[in-house]
């Protein structure tokens, strides 16, 4: 029997992020290299996106390369984008086949031109999907894009596009890349490290964490369903009290 079984189908986080974490320690573990792990990575995304649009989840946010990730060793980076475009080319068809849509966030103009045709392409092919939309966070941190954001939006201050009076945070939320996507229930990080790494520090202020010590490589879809149902087991109060979430409940 599946764990999906028992997830209940009328408290399913509409949006789930992931920090795809652990894939250089599994190979490490079988003395492949980097690379191989991040190939198994890949493979392990492709179930994930269907794991996730069986239990019923609209949005999907994986964490697949950080602007911190620049610094890596060049060997390691040129291989990832190597991956990203082949592995994007290869699944076009079958997103499209299960009705996944593409969106990508972070900053593309350091993406080699290849990596971002890849993408645009698959962006546009894949358009018209309505199961679940997938978000590639790549060349993304949450540094970077709460700059953009302010950058843009001073700018429309003085061009007297925008008035600060009318500044809130839905404006704010506006010149995110997260424009119009829901934020993050469920937060999962893999790979047993217990940070944010730099990721949708805005998006992420009411999610529910889960960590987990399996490598991202290793992550199945019972794996996903087991962090719903922990996600199911949490009483989100949002800075309510008890007795107001279980009255709300009720009527
Ligand atoms: C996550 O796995 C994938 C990327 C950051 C691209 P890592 O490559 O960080 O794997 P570990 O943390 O070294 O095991
Ligand atoms: C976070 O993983 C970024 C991605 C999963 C893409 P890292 O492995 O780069 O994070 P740190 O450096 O351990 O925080
Ligand atoms: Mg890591």
């Amino acid at each position: 029997m599946s764990l999906l079984d028992k997830i209940d189908t009328k408290n399913i986080p509409s949006h789930i992020a992931i920090i795809m974490d652990g894939n250089g320690r599994w190979a490490k573990e079988r003395g492949l290299d980097r690379t191989d792990g991040h190939q198994e990575g890949v493979v392990a995304v492709r179930r994930i996106v269907e794991a996730a649009s069986r239990a019923g989840i609209n949005f999907l946010t994986v964490y697949a390369f950080s602007t911190e990730n620049w610094n890596r060793p060049n060997k390691e980076v040129e291989a990832l984008m190597e991956l990203m475009v082949y592995a994007i080319v290869k699944e076009t068809p079958d997103l499209i086949k299960q009705g996944v849509r593409l969106l990508v966030i972070g900053d593309s103009n350091r993406l080699p031109t290849k990596t971002r045709a890849a993408l645009d392409n698959c962006i546009n092919e894949t358009a018209n999907g309505t199961t679940i939309t997938l978000i590639l966070a790549l060349s993304y941190s949450s540094k970077w894009e709460i700059t953009e954001a302010l950058r843009n939006m001073l700018n429309d201050i003085q061009s007297k596009r925008l008035r600060v009076d009318d500044l809130n945070e839905k404006t704010l939320s506006n010149y995110l890349t997260t424009k119009g996507i829901p934020d993050p229930d469920l937060l999962i990080r893999t790979g047993g490290e217990k940070r944010i790494s730099n990721f949708l520090l805005w998006q992420l202020a009411y999610a529910e964490l889960y960590f987990t010590n399996v490598f991202w490589p290793d992550f199945d879809a019972e794996h996903l369903y087991q962090a719903i149902l922990d996600f199911q087991c949490r009483e989100r109060r949002f800075g309510k009290t008890s007795e107001q979430i279980e009255k709300e409940q009720k009527e």
